[in-house]
C-alpha cells in the first residue's frame, strides 16, 4: 500500500528493486538499508580477523596473469597449445591443464626468464563468475581474431570485458596462414572500437599469428612482456597466508574435490588449512600444471588443490587461515547463510523484514 503512494505497483508477493525499499524505508522513517552479499561475507571474514583488501607485507613482482578471450573458434585453445608445446621443457602437459584452465609458461626474455600465467577461457564459466565478483585476476587480455572470420560478436563482448578490468589488450590475429586470411581488415576493424595498432599510430600491439602451423608464437609472447613491462607493475606480498580464485572445480571419483586455484596473495602450503566459498578442508596436495606434486604455490601461480570437504564455485574467493577451526567456522557460516537464502528464494519471495534494519 505505502508503495503505492510511491507510485509503484507492486503486490505483496512481488520481489522489487533495492533502491525501492530504501525508498520505501525513508517513507516510512525506517532506515533501510540493504545489505549486498559481499559486504555480508566482509563482515562474516572480519569477525575472523580477515581483511582480503589487507596488502601488508613485503611486496615482490609477480608474473602477469593473461587471460586469452575472443570469438568461439578464432583459435584461443590452438594458441594456448602452441604457446604450452613451445614453453613446457617436458613437453605434453597430462590431462591436468584441461581441468585447471591455467597455467604457467616461461619465456626467455633479454636473457632472463620470464613466467607467465595464462587463463583459457572458452566458454569458461569460471571466467564469467570472477568478472561478475569483479575479481581482478586478469592483468593482460590476449584477444584473439582469426584473421579470416574479422571481429565477430564475442570479439566485441571480449573486448568490453577487457575494458571493464582495466586490462591492456594485445591483439593475436590469429589463422594467418589460410589464403582467405585479411590481417590488415582485422586492424582496421578494431579501430572502430578504439584499439588501433601501433603500425596505424596507435597504442595497442597486434600480432599476426597462425596457432595451427605455430607462426608467431614468440612474437605474442613478446608482446605480452613487452606490454607487462610497459604497462604495469605488478606486485604482491609473497609471506603470508595464501589468498585467491577459484578458477574451476569439481568431483573428482579418486581424488575427491579438486579445486584450480589462483593464488594472488601471499603462499599456499601443502597441509594449509583453506576456505572456498562453502567449502573447506586443508591441503592435502597440490599440482602444478604438468600433473607434478608441488609443495608451495606463490602469487599469480595456477595450481589444483586437493583436500577440501566440498565443490567450490567458480570464481570463490580463497584463502588460508591459521588453523581448522576458523575455516571450518567460515565456511559453516556461509553455507548456512547459502541455504537461508535458498529457502528464501524458494518461498518465492524475500521479505521486506529481512532488509530492515531498525
Ligand atoms: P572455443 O573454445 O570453442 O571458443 O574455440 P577456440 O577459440 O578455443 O578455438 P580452437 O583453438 O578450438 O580452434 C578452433 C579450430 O580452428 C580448430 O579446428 C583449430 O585447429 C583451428 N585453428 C586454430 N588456429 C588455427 C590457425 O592458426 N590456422 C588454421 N588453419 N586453423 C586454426
Ligand atoms: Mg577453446
Amino acid at each position: 500500500q505505502e508503495m503505492f503512494t510511491l507510485g509503484e505497483m507492486v503486490t505483496a508477493t512481488q520481489s522489487c528493486p533495492d533502491e525501492l525499499l530504501e525508498l520505501l524505508g525513508e517513507h516510512l522513517n525506517y532506515t533501510v538499508k540493504v545489505v549486498s552479499p559481499e559486504e555480508e561475507d566482509k563482515k562474516l571474514l572480519a569477525q575472523f580477523g580477515i581483511d582480503l583488501e589487507e596488502n601488508e607485507g613485503e611486496q615482490e613482482s609477480r608474473p602477469p596473469v593473461v587471460t586469452v578471450m575472443g570469438h568461439v573458434d578464432h583459435g584461443k585453445t590452438k594458441l594456448l597449445d602452441a604457446i604450452r608445446h613451445t614453453n613446457i621443457v617436458d613437453g605434453e602437459a597430462g590431462g591436468i591443464t584441461q581441468h585447471i584452465g591455467a597455467y604457467q609458461v616461461h619465456v626467455e626474455h633479454a636473457g632472463t626468464d620470464r613466467a607467465v600465467t595464462f587463463i583459457d577461457t572458452p566458454g569458461h564459466e569460471a571466467f564469467t563468475a570472477m568478472r561478475a565478483r569483479g575479481a581482478n585476476v586478469t592483468d593482460i587480455v590476449v584477444l584473439v581474431v582469426a584473421a579470416n572470420d574479422g571481429v565477430m560478436p564475442q570479439t566485441i563482448e571480449a573486448l568490453n570485458h577487457a575494458k571493464a578490468a582495466g586490462a591492456p589488450v594485445v591483439v593475436a590475429v590469429n589463422k594467418t596462414d589460410l589464403p582467405e586470411a585479411n590481417p590488415d581488415k582485422v586492424r582496421q576493424q578494431l579501430t572502430e572500437y578504439g584499439l588501433v595498432a601501433e603500425e596505424y599510430g596507435g597504442e595497442t600491439m597486434f600480432v599476426n599469428v597462425a596457432a595451427k602451423p605455430r607462426i608467431g608464437i614468440d612474437n605474442l609472447l613478446e608482446a605480452i612482456i613487452l606490454t607487462n613491462d610497459a604497462a604495469l607493475d605488478l606486485k604482491a606480498p609473497v609471506k603470508g597466508n595464501a589468498q585467491g580464485v577459484a578458477i574451476e572445480a569439481h568431483l573428482d571419483r579418486g581424488r575427491g574435490p579438486v579445486a584450480s586455484v589462483l593464488v594472488q596473495k601471499g603462499t599456499l602450503r601443502v597441509g594449509d588449512s583453506i576456505v572456498a566459498g562453502g567449502a573447506h578442508g586443508r591441503v592435502r596436495a597440490m599440482l602444478d600444471e604438468s600433473g607434478n606434486r608441488i609443495k608451495e604455490a606463490t602469487p599469480s601461480r595456477p595450481v589444483q588443490v586437493q583436500g577440501l570437504t566440498a565443490v567450490p564455485s567458480a570464481g570463490d574467493v580463497f584463502l588460508a587461515a591459521d588453523d581448522d577451526r576458523t575455516v571450518r567456522q567460515i565456511a559453516e557460516q556461509r553455507q548456512a547463510r547459502r541455504r537461508a537464502a535458498q529457502q528464501a528464494a524458494r518461498a518465492g519471495r524475500t521479505t521486506l523484514e529481512n532488509f530492515m534494519d531498525k
